[in-house]
């Protein structure tokens, strides 16, 4: 099964990973925990020169096919022949990502998103995409808590990001089946559990 979790920075979804993760692991299961950008050696350097605050030019189709470049190698080098084998693949973002903030929130055309996105991931869908949603607000409250500095993609403008979680709102409607929106400010251990019981409803081998 191919899970993955979606939303912006701060929203609270590598928490949740981490958690479906520990969890899949105590039950004993053949389970992996990835990120995107990363999770190969080619992909986290991708990762660097994405994030990289130093990098000011960077035209909206390079960053584009930097995070299809890196998801491909991800896909093919990690995710699939996990897949094959029968293993649970969590991934912390995946092509909605880039639906969500390079076609919602940036420049370029939808419809070359999706091709790009099917190419990239080679026809590979997650079965199940937690969505946890929170506004711009609640993000930068965590960010003033935690002290964090802005990296390259967070460094863009406050509209960018209100046009991102509109973009994710829209895509949890267009994708009914597939995408599970969660309220992002409700506790750690009630979005956990709603998670599992969502996924227990789904596989029952969870
Ligand atoms: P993301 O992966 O979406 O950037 P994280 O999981 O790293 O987010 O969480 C960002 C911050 O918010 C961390 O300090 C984390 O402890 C905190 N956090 C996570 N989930 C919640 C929640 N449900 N309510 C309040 N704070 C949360
Ligand atoms: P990361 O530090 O992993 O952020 P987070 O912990 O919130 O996941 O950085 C990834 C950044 O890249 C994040 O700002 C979202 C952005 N991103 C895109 O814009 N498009 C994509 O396709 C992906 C995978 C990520």
């Amino acid at each position: 099964m191919f899970i993955t979790f979606e939303g912006i920075d701060l929203s609270g979804k590598s928490t949740q990973a981490k958690l479906l993760y520990d969890y899949l692991r105590r039950k004993k299961k053949k389970v992996i925990l990835v990120r995107e950008p990363g999770g190969t050696a080619v992909s986290e350097k991708i990762r660097d020169i994405l994030l990289d605050k130093s990098l000011k030019k960077m035209f909206s189709l390079t960053e584009f096919l930097l995070f299809s470049a890196s998801r491909h190698q991800l896909t093919e080098e990690v995710i699939k022949p996990h897949l094959k084998k029968g293993y649970f693949v969590i991934c912390d973002r995946y092509y909605d990502s880039s639906t969500a903030y390079q076609g919602y929130g940036g420049k370029i055309e939808m419809n070359i998103i999706k091709n790009i996105n099917t190419i990239a991931s080679n026809k590979l869908n997650p079965d199940i995409t937690f969505f946890v949603d929170i506004d711009m607000k609640e993000s930068a409250k965590r960010r003033y808590s935690m002290k964090k500095t802005k990296d390259r993609m967070e460094s863009k403008k406050v509209d960018y990001f209100n046009k991102v979680i509109k973009g994710y709102r829209s895509l949890a409607k267009l994708h009914r089946n597939r995408f599970v929106l969660l309220d992002g400010k409700r506790t750690i251990e009630e979005l956990q559990n709603d998670i599992l019981n969502t996924l227990k409803k789904k596989n029952k081998n969870v």
